[in-house]
């Protein structure tokens, strides 16, 4: 193991402790907003009381429908659309641009209780990616729909429709600037019904370094054992030639089983989290007996190993959370029936209301 990340996993690990010391929860929620260097050098204190607040937004939408009885994948589904409308994310609303200057977004979702699964990628006018990927699941007979297809199937079944500009934000517009002058790239023209160019303000600058994280997911276990996995992005800024990463790859990025006792959701560097199969493969290590942390720790070294960073966030069945990451942060909650919602971002710290 790394030296990072034995260090994340102590730390990490430490922040599930108290829970685990107490009764099994009835219902058990977790979400992550993306992993990546994310220092408190790099964040400003309005942004570090900015992602606070928008974690823990999207927990008390989640414990909202949990402790009303309500299904694990409902859960999952409500706080990953207050995410993706929140432009702190990189996912429906605030999601990184294309080189050719579109935003492209990629979702998922899996229902541990049945094994059935959705999933988007390339959508550019469905509000929420994340109710397209579970109308794929519940009223498709298909698992993964892309582009076009997948706007007209989201529209079909009555999915909000937007003009592309809605997903724009200037913060990641200038990430996507300095990125393709990186690449020596053109820079395409403002994407048309965009504002015009506004002022960056404290809050809207990304964190230094963040520019290709911030993928959104949620994993949970409602009151009647039923786990749920989803996760929600725009993937890679400057992202080329239909590029879709781990996110929508059921498996890869997103996977739950009530069989193996696991729900998973991803975030990092999408081609190597598809090579190492790191969702499933977590769920595989947890069904031969590892613990969740060491099942999560195992394959986010695994893609580290191939040249990927990111993180994990695990559920299993006594509603234990985990956290496991390669990087120095991921912004990231849990709540449960026994625990008040709780967030952190730093790696080195542990969850706290
Ligand atoms: N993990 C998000 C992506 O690579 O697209």
């Amino acid at each position: 193991m790394h030296l990072i990340s034995l260090a994340s996993a102590l730390i990490l690990g430490l922040a599930t402790g108290p829970a685990a010391a107490q009764d099994a929860p009835r219902w058990s929620f977790a979400i992550h907003g993306g992993a990546g260097v994310i220092e408190r050098a790099n964040l400003s204190p309005e942004q570090d009381t900015a992602y606070r607040a928008s974690l823990t937004r999207a927990l008390e939408a989640g414990s909202a429908v949990l402790a009303g009885g309500g299904s694990a994948l409902d859960a999952v589904q409500a706080a990953i659309e207050i995410m993706e409308d929140d432009p702190l994310f990189n996912a429906g609303r605030g999601a990184v641009f294309t080189a050719a200057g579109r935003n492209e977004l990629d979702a998922a979702v899996m229902n541990g209780s049945d094994l059935t699964a959705g999933s988007v990628a390339g959508l550019t006018t469905t509000r929420h990616p994340i109710a397209a990927a579970r109308a794929v699941m519940e009223r498709s007979p298909h698992v993964m729909l892309i582009g076009e297809g997948a706007d007209t199937f989201a529209a079909s079944v009555g999915l909000e429709q937007v003009d592309p500009a809605f997903f724009f934000t200037e913060r990641r517009w200038r990430g996507l600037e300095t990125a393709l002058r990186a690449q020596n790239l053109p820079i395409p023209a403002r994407p048309a019904g965009a504002p015009g160019p506004q002022a960056e303000t404290r809050l809207s600058t990304p964190p230094l370094n963040e520019r290709k994280f911030g993928t959104v997911g949620a994993v949970a276990l409602d009151s009647q054992g039923r786990l749920a996995a989803g996760t929600s992005t725009g993937g890679m800024t400057a992202k080329r030639w239909g590029r879709v990463g781990d996110v929508p790859v059921i498996g890869a990025g997103t996977y739950a089983s009530n069989r193996d006792g696991c729900a998973v959701s991803a975030t990092g560097d999408g081609e190597f989290y598809i090579r190492a199969s790191v969702a499933r493969d977590i769920c595989a290590r947890i069904a031969l007996g590892a613990t969740t942390q060491a099942a999560a720790q195992a394959e986010v070294d695994d893609a580290l190993s191939l040249g990927g960073t990111g993180g994990v966030i695990v559920m299993d069945l006594a509603g234990r959370p985990s956290f496991a990451i390669t990087t120095s942060g991921m912004y990231r909650g849990a709540v449960s029936s026994s625990e008040p919602a709780r967030v952190a971002i730093y790696g080195d710290e542990v969850l706290r209301p």
